[in-house]
């Protein structure tokens, strides 16, 4: 059974954090393995004569959804839901909360989410579209809505609750996985937790980061960040120890930062002849006090892409190893590469090695394909067969330039 949390988080407003710990998802948006599971995060605020509820959880847990909103007020008595974005994920228990509401409650959200609720769910009625920086006053509290295009959708806005400081982020400042705790308050469960959160971050944001880096500076130069007291995501810990560091870390996965040192290495290696070529990469690497961060295809492992995926913003360089297979790259590499490209494309330089048996593509593929991207291509080295003492001089020098560039 999935874990229910129903938390107060404040006597005035009195402002309760509804959680369900999703355990049953293995594949989310039915692509990014996560084993470690993901928590929907709804929040539900009373203040005078105004009962207010921020997003829902996934449909399937809609019963376990009004279960919890019943615990602390009759769904009767909602009179404001505030969409924040409308995936599935924070919006597809509503159409039943409106019904058992009686359809009472005014919706707000962007002219986007105006759009997607009556596509998704046919609602169409009693739903006031904000404009960008809209100030609303509902109750004894006013309520700033800003919108943060494609951060995750175009429909997507955060909401700033102005007398009390606390931002609604929705997708901005969620990550992967189920903490044990509510909050940041534990820097063990924070520093377990953030390597989930670049995983959420570039899996499911990652091919708009820019937006990430525009949107979080927008909201900057708002001046709401420096004292806001609490950051309220939509999935994972609430941020209210430390809330400013939440959205600091997501600028830096946006805009890509590395860890000095830090080489990400990935390769597939069917019989063994890849691996070698890698395997000499790497000691030279180490010996050039660089810190390979190693993913492999194999006969035996086959890593969730996800997880590469989240190594790449903190990376300082790539080294991509692949096989000629069937006249292309590597099946398993070639998928990685599609959504490393779509999801992870960044500014950081690239070393391609290929390994063939009768003709060599792999690499050079993989060479245009890196170079209409982002990346910066450093060099393709390819290896027939068996990796040779020449070749290794080739794999050697090619890891010294992929170096020398980052240290220009
Ligand atoms: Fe958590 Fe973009 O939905």
């Amino acid at each position: 059974m999935s874990k229910v949390w129903i938390e107060k988080l404040l006597e005035e407003p009195e402002l309760y954090l509804l959680r369900i710990d999703d355990d049953q998802i293995r594949y989310f948006e039915a692509t990014w393995d996560i084993p470690e599971g993901i928590t929907y995060n709804a929040y539900l605020m009373k203040t005078d004569n105004a009962v207010i509820l921020f997003d829902a959880w996934k449909k399937e847990y809609t019963e376990e959804f009004l279960e919890a909103l019943s615990s602390i007020v009759d769904p009767k008595e909602i009179t404001h839901i505030v969409v924040h974005h409308m995936e599935p994920d924070h919006s597809g228990a509503l159409p039943k909360v409106l019904e058992v509401n009686g359809y009472k409650a005014k919706i707000i959200g962007t002219i986007f989410a105006k759009r997607l609720l009556e596509a998704f769910f046919g609602i169409k009625e009693n739903v006031h579209a904000i404009e960008d920086g809209e100030e609303l006053r509902i109750g004894n509290r006013t309520f700033k809505f800003i919108t943060v295009p494609w951060l995750h959708w175009p429909d997507t806005m955060i909401t700033y609750l102005i007398e009390d400081k606390i931002i609604f982020g929705c997708d901005a400042g969620g990550g992967y996985s189920i903490p044990e705790a509510i909050d940041d308050s534990d820097d063990k469960i924070v520093e377990k937790y953030l390597p989930y959160v670049t995983k959420y971050i570039v899996t499911v944001i990652g091919h708009y980061h820019k937006y990430i880096v525009e949107n979080l500076e927008k909201i900057k130069n708002m001046g709401i960040v420096n004292d806001v007291k609490m950051i309220l995501p939509g999935h994972g810990l609430i941020w209210r120890k430390n809330p400013q560091m939440i959205f600091e870390y997501y600028a830096k996965v946006g805009a890509g930062i590395p860890t000095k040192g830090k080489v990400l290495v990935v390769y597939d290696s069917m019989y063994g002849f890849v691996e070698k070529s890698i395997q000499i990469a790497i000691d030279e690497l180490r010996k050039q006090g660089f810190n390979p961060v190693v993913y492999k295809f194999t006969d035996k492992e086959a890593p969730a892409v996800g997880n590469i995926l989240g190594e790449v913003p903190d990376s300082e360089a790539l080294i991509i190893g692949a096989s000629t297979y069937e006249a292309n790259i590597h099946p398993r590499i070639r998928y990685t590469l599609y959504e490393l490209l779509d999801k992870a494309n960044y500014e950081k330089p690239v070393l391609i090695l290929g390994t063939f048996g009768w003709a060599g593509v792999a690499g050079r593929e993989i060479e245009t394909l890196i170079k209409r991207s982002k990346f910066d291509h450093v060099d393709t080295i390819e290896v027939k067969g068996q990796t040779i003492p020449e070749d290794e001089v080739r794999i050697r020098k090619g890891v010294r330039k992929l170096i020398q560039k980052l240290r220009k």
